[in-house]
C-alpha cells in the first residue's frame, strides 16, 4: 500500500508571525497546503493539484518558538479525487504542552505528464476513525459541490477562457 500519511515538524520562526505577534493565517494556510501536497503525491505516485480547499479551521493561535506539527492523511478517494485531511498543533518545547490548532480539508487530483487527469489507488478506511473521517470528508465534499452549483447560477461578467 502507497504512503498514507505525511508528517511535518519545524519551529515557529518570528518571520511567520503576523502584526499581532502569532503566527500568521496565511502561513499556516501554506503549510496545510504544502503537507496536503506531499501526502497526496504520495500516496498517487504523481503530480497533484489541488481541487479545493474547505473546512479550514484556526481554533488557537501558535505563538513564536512553538513547534509545529501537521499531519495530512488520505482519508477517502472517490473516482479520481484524493481527499486529504490535514491536523496541526503546537507544542511548547520547555513544558512539552501541546495543544491541537488547526484542521482543514484539501481535494486533489492526481495527473499525467500532460496535465490529464489519472486515478490514484482506492482507500479503504480501516478503523472507526478512518470511517468517521472518510464520511466527513464526503460530507464536505458534497457540501462544496452544492455551494458551488449555487454560484454558477451566477451571471458571470468575466469572459471565458475559449
Ligand atoms: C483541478 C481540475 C483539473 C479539475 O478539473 P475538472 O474538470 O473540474 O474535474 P472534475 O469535475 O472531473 O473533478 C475532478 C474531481 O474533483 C472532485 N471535485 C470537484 N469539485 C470539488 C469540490 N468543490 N470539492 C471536492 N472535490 C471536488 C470531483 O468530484 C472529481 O472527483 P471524483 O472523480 O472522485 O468524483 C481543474 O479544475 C483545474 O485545473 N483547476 C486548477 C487547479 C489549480 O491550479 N490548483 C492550484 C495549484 S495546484
Amino acid at each position: 500500500m502507497p504512503n498514507r500519511s505525511v508528517d511535518f515538524q519545524f519551529l515557529a520562526e518570528p518571520t511567520h508571525v503576523n502584526f499581532g505577534g502569532k503566527v500568521h493565517g496565511g502561513m499556516m494556510m501554506k503549510w496545510m497546503d504544502q503537507a496536503g501536497y506531499a501526502c497526496a503525491v504520495g500516496w498517487s505516485g504523481a503530480y497533484c493539484v489541488t481541487v479545493s480547499v474547505g473546512a479550514i479551521r484556526f481554533s488557537r493561535p501558535i505563538l513564536v518558538g512553538q513547534l509545529v506539527h501537521l499531519k495530512a492523511q488520505v482519508v477517502h478517494t472517490g473516482q479520481t479525487s484524493i481527499h486529504v485531511f490535514v491536523s496541526a498543533d503546537a507544542t511548547d518545547p520547555k513544558t512539552s504542552a501541546q495543544r491541537e490548532t488547526n484542521h482543514c480539508m484539501i481535494s486533489f487530483v492526481a495527473t499525467d505528464e500532460a496535465g490529464h487527469i489519472i486515478q490514484a489507488p482506492q482507500w479503504q478506511p480501516v478503523t472507526e476513525n478512518d470511517k468517521l473521517l472518510e464520511r466527513y470528508a464526503i460530507a464536505m465534499k458534497q457540501l462544496s459541490i452544492q455551494a458551488e452549483q449555487m454560484l454558477n447560477e451566477r451571471t458571470l461578467d468575466i469572459p471565458p477562457w475559449n
